[in-house]
């Protein structure tokens, strides 16, 4: 797939909290086609102590108003000087990047914890668009930790789970009354603990499990080796042939 660099505009922000905020990034012209789970490698300007790009998924599209969007948690000095963003300032991505979820099955559950939940949105909204209504079921510590709550309605039957009992079920994600149900796909993308939960869960049930790693990254295209993967089928570049990968194929990553 053809990679880009654009420089996008910026036309929507909105805070999630002190911590999480959303950036609406419209097109010069028409966006390319973009699978869920793909991300960019966004430059961060302004801040002479930040030279790489920083990877952040795509966290929706829209294709008739050619803008994608963009869930950033600020953790750093990257993430921290990007939240300084305003409408109608600009902001050059590579894009679109690695190998994106295949939006395959019938019966499907995507799990997203935290942060993770960002390149669900977008997936939620592609197996709407086949005809199929995923069960979504997000997670964090507390109800002000899962930044987006409203926006998968539209595609999917939500529910939640807090480790405080302030949203949904009280618990872990891998705890919540929705495993208890029968499925032929587990989408995941979050923190590696509940990945590996859900990863060892699925390949226990022999259910199609496609998992979104987040190792740290520098190039994002598979120049650098610094984001490499030890699968079953040997070390891997995140960027390059991810950052999704079956749970099948990362026995050792999940019992790791
Ligand atoms: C494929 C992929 C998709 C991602 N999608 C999102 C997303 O949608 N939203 C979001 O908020 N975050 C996402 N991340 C994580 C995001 O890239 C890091 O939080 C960000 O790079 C941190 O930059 P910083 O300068 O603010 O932090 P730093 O000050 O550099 O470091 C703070 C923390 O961030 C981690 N980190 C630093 N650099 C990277 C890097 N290049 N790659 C990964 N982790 C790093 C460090 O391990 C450290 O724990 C994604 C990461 C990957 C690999
Ligand atoms: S980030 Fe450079 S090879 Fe993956």
């Amino acid at each position: 797939m053809t990679k880009h660099i654009t420089n996008f505009t910026i036309v929507g922000k909105e805070n999630y909290g002190p911590q999480y905020f959303k950036l609406v990034l419209k097109h010069p012209s028409t966006l390319p086609v973009i699978m869920p789970g793909q991300f960019v490698e966004v430059e961060v300007k302004n801040n002479k102590n930040v030279y790489l790009r920083r990877p952040i998924s795509i966290h929706d599209v829209d294709e008739k108003a050619n803008t994608l969007s963009l869930l950033i948690q600020i953790v750093g000095k990257g993430t921290s000087t990007l939240s300084q963003l305003e409408i109608g300032e600009s902001l050059n991505l590579v894009y679109p990047l690695g190998k994106g979820f295949s939006v395959e099955g019938h019966k499907v559950l995507l799990v997203g914890g935290g942060c993770g939940l960002a390149p669900l949105l977008h997936t939620a909204r592609c197996y709407h668009a086949k005809g199929i209504r995923p069960t979504v079921l997000l997670g964090g510590r507390t109800a002000d930790l899962i930044p987006i709550k409203d926006e998968f309605g539209k595609y999917a039957d939500l529910h939640f789970a807090t480790e405080d009992g302030s949203l949904g079920e009280k618990g872990l994600v891998t705890s919540h009354s929705v495993f208890g149900k029968a499925y032929d796909r587990i989408v995941t993308c979050g923190p590696n603990p509940m990945m590996k939960a859900i990863a060892r869960y699925a390949n226990e049930k022999g259910i199609d499990c496609e998992v979104s790693l987040e190792n740290n990254m520098a190039c994002g295209i598979g120049a650098c080796l610094c984001c490499v993967a030890d699968t079953d089928e040997g070390h891997k570049c995140v960027c390059k042939e991810g950052p999704v990968f079956y749970a099948k194929d990362l026995t050792k990553w999940c019992n790791s």
